[in-house]
């Protein structure tokens, strides 16, 4: 059947609100077998701490001057200039990474919700990573109304 046959995405998206959330969540979904991609690094702090969980960490923003004082502050540590929307630009990076982390200014309020869902499934079909974490306040909402069918909660509109 042509359904079975499609490109299915593998990759699990995790949505955080909040920095604090965002942080949280590295030591549930970030091993020492792990590389790590992080997207809108700013100064490293979140880098710092996922470096402290895995094998090897790489902080990507689109501002050189923040890339420039994440070297500064933690010389230990890579970074590099990244345009999270040049996902070419991003495969250029060359590593292959197994996990994403992604907190970028523009994308917490509800109206970019379309924005969060095309760049997580753009990173997923082309890096194709186990797991992107993303901090979208948005995302968690809309993902907090949904269940697949059959494996959902035992609530539904039928029962009381
Ligand atoms: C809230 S800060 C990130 C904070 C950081 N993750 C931390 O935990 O300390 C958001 C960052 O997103 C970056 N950003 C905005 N648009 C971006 C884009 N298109 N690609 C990559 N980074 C972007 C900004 O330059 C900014 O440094």
């Amino acid at each position: 059947m042509a359904n079975e046959r499609q490109f299915k995405l593998k990759t699990k998206f995790i949505a955080t609100r909040g920095v604090k959330e965002y942080r949280a969540s590295i030591e549930e979904w970030v091993n020492d077998r792990d590389h790590v991609l992080e997207i809108g690094c700013e100064w490293g702090t979140t880098t710092k701490i996922i470096a402290e969980h895995c094998d090897s960490v790489l902080g990507t923003d689109v501002s050189p001057e923040v890339i420039e004082r994440a070297r500064v502050r933690n010389p230990e540590l890579k970074f590099d200039v990244l345009d999270a929307f040049d996902v070419r630009a991003a495969l250029d990076l060359g590593a292959s990474f197994t996990k994403i982390y992604i907190d970028m200014s523009g994308l917490s309020g509800y109206r970019s919700l379309l924005d969060v869902i095309s760049l997580l499934n753009m990173y997923a079909t082309v890096l194709r990573p186990e797991a992107i974490v993303i901090k979208s306040g948005a995302l968690k909402q809309f993902a907090s109304n949904c269940f697949a069918w059959g494996q959902g909660p035992e609530w539904s509109p039928g029962k009381s």
